[in-house]
C-alpha cells in the first residue's frame, strides 16, 4: 500500500500570483445537517492587468458535490471547465465577470473538523488553512483577499441563532420554518478567515467604546447552560482590547466582535474575523471547573485571538511558508500581555519576578516540545521550505521559536525601536498579504533610522535555518580583565548540512562574588558589539575582553534567555549554586536551579541510582539555600522547587536513552529531596492551606497555590499513608478545579488504584467535558513508578468507557497524547506495548482525524535517540503505520520522515 498515493511536496520558491483577483463573494447558505447547499457569486477580475487573456481561473476544492456553474449569468457546460478531486478550473473566463456556482455539502459526515461541520447539532466552519475548499470551490489561498457577503438560511426551531463575520445587515422570517440573517464584513479578507455558526446559543453581551468613541458590541456564545462559565473570557477580552491600545496602540476596528465557543475544535482557538470560534477549553472558566492554569490559558488564548486581527488579518499572510508572520509575533504579542497581566499593580520588584515567572514558564515549553522537534525528523525552520500536508506546519517552532525570533528582535531594537517597527509594518502593510521578510524590512528600517550602521541581515538567519544553536561559554579572569569566548555550532537538520553563524543576542551581567551586585559592563576592544547589556555574538568562534573588573565576577549569561539557544557554559558547580541564589536576572537564577538538577538526575541516571555524587549534593544544597530565602515570591518559589521535566532531561541527555531508567533517576532526586526536607515543605504546605477561604483566581493567589501544591507533591512522593492522607483531605475540603485536581493527581499518580476520589470526582463533574478530560487524563499519566498501577492497561479500559470517543479531540488526546506524550515511563515501557498500543490508535484515529491522528503520530518523533531494544520496538510499529490502508497525507508526512 505504501507507494499507493505518492506524497506531493509544495515548496515555498515555488510561489506565483494567482491568475484572478475575486474582488466580492457573496454566499448563500442553506444550512441542512445532512445536505447543505452553498450557493457563491464570485466578482472576478485579472490579478495584474498586464496579464494576457485567456488564462484560466483555477479554483480549489475538495470533497464537494457541483451542482452548476454560471458564467457572466450563463450556464456553463462541461466542455468549458475541468473538475477533478482538487479543483475547478475554468477555461476561459474573460479578463473580468461574474461566476456562480452551486455545491452540496454533508456537514454531519465531516468528522475531520474543517470546512463546515456539525458538533452537537449546531453548525460550526473551520477554514484555516485549506478548509474553505471543503465549503466551496474558491481561490483558497491567502494572498486572495475578497469582501465577503453571507446569507445564511436554517431552521429557526433547531439553529435559531446564526452567525457569520462583520455586521448584521439583514435578519428575517422565511416561512416553512426557517430564517435568515445577512452578514457583511467590511474588510476584505482570504478565505481562511471565513466562518459561520448556526444553532442553539446563549450569550454574554457588552457594549464598550472604541478609540473613535463609537460603541462596539462584544459577545461571548455558548450553548446553552454553560452562561455561567463566561465571564472570565468576556474580561479576558475587554483586557486585550485595552491592552492592545495602550501598548501598541492598535484599535478594535469592528462594530461587533463575537466568541463562539465549541466542544468539537482540532485546535485552541481561531482568529476568524470578527467571529472568533474557541475550543470550550479556551473560553470556559469559572473556580469550580477550571484550574489556575485554564485560567491563564483562557486570558492568553482570548488575547492571542484577538491580537491576530492585527497581526493576521489586517496584515495577513502571502502563502503558508509564511505562517511564522502572523502566529510568531502573535504568540510574542499574547506573551508579552500575559507578563503584563501578571507584573498589574506590582511594585518594580514583584513585577519583575512576576515577569520572570511568565517568561520561565514559556522557556519550560520551548525546551520541552520545541528542542525535541528541532532536533528531530520534523525540524524546519520557523519558515519553511517545503512541506507535504500545512496542517503539519502549524507547529511548536512556527509558534513558540517563531515567538523567541520576534522576541530577539524586540531585544535588539528595544521596546520603542520595535514599536516603530510596529508601526512601519502596518503603514507600508495594512490590507496585504505579506511575508517574514516585510517584517523583519520594517523592523530593519526601524533600527536605522536610529542607528544607520546597524542591519538585521545575518540575523535573517533565523528564519531561513532550522535546528537550536548551541552556544559553548568560558572565560577567564586576571588584572581586571575578563575574556570571554564564545562559540556556535547548530548541528544538521533535514536538508541543511551546515549552517552559516547566527546573530544571537546574548544579554549578560557580571555578578561579584562578594556583593553579589552587578558590576559596570565595558567591552575593551569591538565596543559597538555591546548594546546596553546585549552583546552581539556573530561569529562562530569570538572573543570579548571586558574591563574594569578588579574583584571576582560570575558571568550571568543569555539573561531572561535572550536566544533560543542550548547554552553550555564553564561554571562551576560552586558558580552555579552561587547563580541560583545571587544572579540578579530572575530567569538567570532558575535557571541555574535546573542545571543543578539536570547535572544530578543525569549523574543517578549513570550510576545507576546512586545519589551519592557531589552533584546531588548541590542539589540539596540549592533546595535548602531556595528554602532560607525568604525574598523569594511563591510563584518563582515553585518554579525552583521543581525539577526538569523528562522531556527535557532526555533532550538534555548526549547519547541514547532509557525513558524508564530517566523516570526513574528523576524520582529518585525528587524523593531524595522530599526526604531531606519534609518538614520544610510541610511547613510551606501548611502556611498556605487556606481551607475554607473564598477562591479567586488572580496572580498572587494563583503562585500562593501552586508553591502549596509544589509541596504537597513532594509530601505525597516521599511519605506513606499519612502524607497521601493530607492529599485526600485536600481533595474533600477543596472548593476549587486547582486544589481538587492537585490533589486528586496525588493520590492517583502515587497511591493504590482506583481510590475512592476518582469514582467522586467522575460522579460530580459527569457533565462537564472538560473535566472528565482531566479525569481521563490523570489515569493516562500514572507513572511506572506506582507499582500499584497498570498504566498500559487502564487505557486500554478506559478505551471503552462509554464517556470515551476519539471522534472528540479533546477526549481523544485526554486518553492518547496523555500517555503518549506526557508519560515517558509508561510508553516507553520495555515490552513495547505502549508503542503497539499508540499504532493502533493512530491507525484508527487517522481514518475519523487526520489532522488530530498527525500530531498523535508524531509521539514517536525522537525514536533514534532510545536505546537500541527500544528502537527496534519503535520501528516496528512506526512501519505498522505507514503500512496502514488509506494512510491520510497528514499522517504520511510524519510517519515518512519518522523513518527516513
Ligand atoms: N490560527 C489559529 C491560532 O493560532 C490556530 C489554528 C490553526 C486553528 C488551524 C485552527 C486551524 O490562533
Ligand atoms: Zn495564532
Amino acid at each position: 500500500m505504501r507507494d499507493a498515493q505518492a506524497p506531493i511536496t509544495f515548496y515555498r520558491k515555488d510561489y506565483t500570483a494567482p491568475n484572478y483577483k475575486i474582488s466580492r463573494t457573496d454566499l448563500t447558505f442553506t444550512l441542512n445537517p445532512s445536505r447543505t447547499k452553498v450557493a457563491s457569486r464570485l466578482e472576478f477580475e485579472v490579478w495584474d492587468h498586464s496579464n494576457p487573456d485567456n488564462l484560466p481561473l483555477e479554483l480549489d476544492g475538495e470533497d464537494l458535490e457541483l451542482d452548476q456553474v454560471l458564467l457572466n449569468g450563463e450556464k456553463l457546460d462541461a466542455t468549458c471547465y475541468t473538475q477533478s478531486h482538487t479543483g475547478l478550473t475554468i477555461h476561459n473566463p474573460g479578463r473580468e465577470g461574474v461566476l456562480e456556482i452551486t455545491v452540496y455539502i454533508q456537514p454531519d459526515q465531516n468528522t475531520r473538523l474543517e470546512g463546515l461541520y456539525v458538533s452537537n447539532g449546531n453548525f460550526f466552519t473551520q477554514c484555516e488553512a485549506q478548509g474553505f475548499r471543503r465549503i466551496t470551490y474558491f481561490s483558497d489561498r491567502p494572498d486572495v483577499l475578497s469582501q465577503f457577503t453571507v446569507t445564511l438560511i436554517a431552521n429557526e426551531a433547531t439553529h435559531p441563532v446564526s452567525l457569520s463575520n462583520g455586521n448584521l445587515i439583514e435578519e428575517k422570517k422565511l416561512g416553512e420554518g426557517l430564517h435568515m440573517t445577512r452578514w457583511e464584513d467590511p474588510f476584505p479578507k482570504p478565505a481562511y478567515l471565513f466562518a459561520l455558526v448556526a444553532g442553539r446559543f446563549v450569550c454574554q453581551e457588552e457594549t464598550v467604546k472604541k478609540g473613535d468613541g463609537k460603541p462596539a458590541l462584544l459577545q461571548v456564545w455558548v450553548e446553552p447552560g454553560n452562561l455561567d462559565k463566561t465571564d472570565f473570557a468576556m474580561q479576558s477580552l475587554k483586557k486585550s482590547i485595552d491592552w492592545d491600545r495602550e501598548r501598541f496602540g492598535l484599535e478594535l476596528d469592528l462594530d461587533r466582535f463575537m466568541i463562539v465557543a465549541t466542544a468539537d475544535f482540532n485546535m485552541g482557538a481561531m482568529e476568524n474575523k470578527g467571529l472568533n470560534i474557541f475550543n470550550t477549553k479556551f473560553v470556559f472558566a469559572n473556580p469550580e471547573l477550571a484550574t489556575d492554569v485554564d485560567f491563564e490559558n483562557v486570558e492568553s488564548v482570548v488575547g492571542h485571538e484577538y491580537f491576530h486581527n492585527w497581526t493576521g488579518n489586517r496584515v495577513t499572510c502571502r502563502d503558508w511558508f509564511q505562517l511564522s508572520l502572523k502566529e510568531g509575533l502573535t504568540v510574542f504579542r499574547d506573551q508579552e500581555f500575559s507578563a503584563d497581566m501578571m507584573a498589574e499593580g506590582l511594585d518594580e520588584v514583584q513585577a519583575d519576578s512576576a515577569r520572570a515567572v511568565k517568561r520561565i514558564e514559556d522557556v519550560k515549553v520551548l525546551r520541552a516540545a520545541q528542542f525535541p522537534e528541532d532536533a528531530g525528523p520534523m525540524a524546519h525552520p520557523i519558515r519553511p521550505d517545503s512541506y507535504q500536508e500545512i496542517n503539519n506546519f502549524y507547529t511548536v517552532t512556527v509558534y513558540e521559536k517563531g515567538a523567541e525570533v520576534i522576541r530577539m528582535q524586540h531585544t535588539l531594537l528595544g521596546e520603542q525601536l520595535f514599536q516603530r517597527g510596529m508601526q512601519i509594518y502596518f503603514e507600508r502593510h495594512d490590507g496585504q498579504a505579506v511575508t517574514c521578510e516585510d517584517f523583519v524590512g520594517a523592523m530593519e528600517t526601524a533600527l536605522q533610522e536610529a542607528h544607520p550602521e546597524l542591519d538585521l541581515k545575518q540575523f535573517r538567519h533565523w528564519y531561513s535555518q532550522a535546528g537550536t544553536p548551541e552556544v559553548s561559554a568560558s572565560w577567564t579572569q586576571t588584572n581586571g580583565q575578563l575574556v570571554l569566548t564564545l562559540k556556535q555550532n547548530c548541528r544538521p537538520t533535514p536538508g541543511q548540512a551546515i549552517k552559516p553563524a547566527f546573530h544571537i543576542p546574548v544579554k549578560l551581567g557580571f555578578v561579584e562574588k562578594a556583593s553579589g551586585r552587578d558590576v559596570p559592563l565595558q567591552l575593551e576592544s569591538n565596543t559597538n558589539a555591546l548594546h546596553g547589556d546585549v552583546l552581539d555574538f556573530t561569529e562562530s568562534t569570538q572573543t570579548f575582553v571586558f574591563t574594569g573588573l578588579d574583584k571576582p565576577v560570575v558571568p550571568s549569561l543569555l539573561r531572561s534567555f535572550s536566544a533560543p539557544v542550548i547554552l553550555q557554559s564553564a561554571h562551576t558547580t560552586d558558580d552555579l549554586i552561587f547563580l541560583a541564589g545571587h544572579d540578579n536576572d530572575p530567569f538567570n537564577r532558575w535557571d541555574a536551579c535546573q542545571k543543578i538538577y539536570g547535572k544530578a538526575i543525569l549523574d543517578i541516571y549513570l550510576q545507576r541510582g546512586l545519589t551519592d555524587g557531589a552533584n546531588t549534593q548541590a542539589a540539596v544544597q540549592i533546595v535548602e539555600n531556595l528554602l532560607k530565602d525568604k525574598q523569594l515570591s511563591d510563584g518563582f518559589l515553585a518554579l525552583a522547587l521543581q525539577l526538569p521535566s523528562e522531556g527535557t532531561l532526555l533532550e538534555a541527555f548526549d547519547g541514547l536513552v532509557d525513558p524508564v531508567a530517566m523516570h526513574f533517576a528523576r524520582t529518585t532526586l525528587r524523593d531524595l529531596l522530599a526526604c531531606t526536607f519534609g518538614a520544610d515543605f510541610k511547613a510551606i504546605y501548611d502556611a498556605r492551606n487556606l481551607t475554607g477561604q473564598p477562591y479567586s483566581y488572580n496572580a498572587v493567589a494563583a503562585s500562593q497555590r501552586a508553591l502549596k501544591n509544589v509541596a504537597l507533591a513532594y509530601l505525597v512522593a516521599a511519605g506513606a499513608d499519612e502524607e497521601l492522607n493530607v492529599a485526600k483531605a485536600q481533595y474533600a475540603a477543596s472548593n476549587n478545579m486547582t486544589d481538587r485536581m492537585a490533589a486528586l493527581s496525588n493520590i492517583v499518580h502515587n497511591g493504590p488504584g482506583n481510590p475512592p476520589e476518582l469514582a467522586e470526582f467522575f460522579e460530580r463533574f459527569n457533565n462537564e467535558a472538560l473535566a472528565v478530560d482531566k479525569w481521563f487524563m490523570l489515569q493516562a499519566t500514572v507513572p511506572a513508578s506506582n507499582e500499584n498501577v497498570n498504566t498500559l492497561q487502564t487505557v486500554r479500559e478506559l478505551l471503552k468507557h462509554p464517556s470515551f470517543t476519539l471522534k472528540n479531540p479533546n477526549r481523544a488526546r485526554s486518553l492518547l497524547a496523555a500517555f503518549a506524550m506526557q508519560n515517558p515511563s509508561v510508553f516507553h515501557s520495555h515490552s513495547g506495548d505502549g508503542y503497539a498500543l499508540w499504532a493502533d490508535l493512530v491507525i484508527e484515529l487517522n481514518t475519523i482525524n487526520p489532522q488530530v491522528a498527525a500530531r498523535m503520530a508524531r509521539g514517536l518523533d525522537r525514536w533514534t535517540k532510545l536505546v537500541p531494544a527500544l528502537q527496534e520496538k519503535a520501528h516496528k510499529q512506526l512501519e505498522r503505520v505507514l503500512d496502514t490502508d488509506k494512510l491520510s497525507p497528514d499522517v504520511r508526512e510524519v510517519i515518512g520522515k519518522a523513518l527516513d
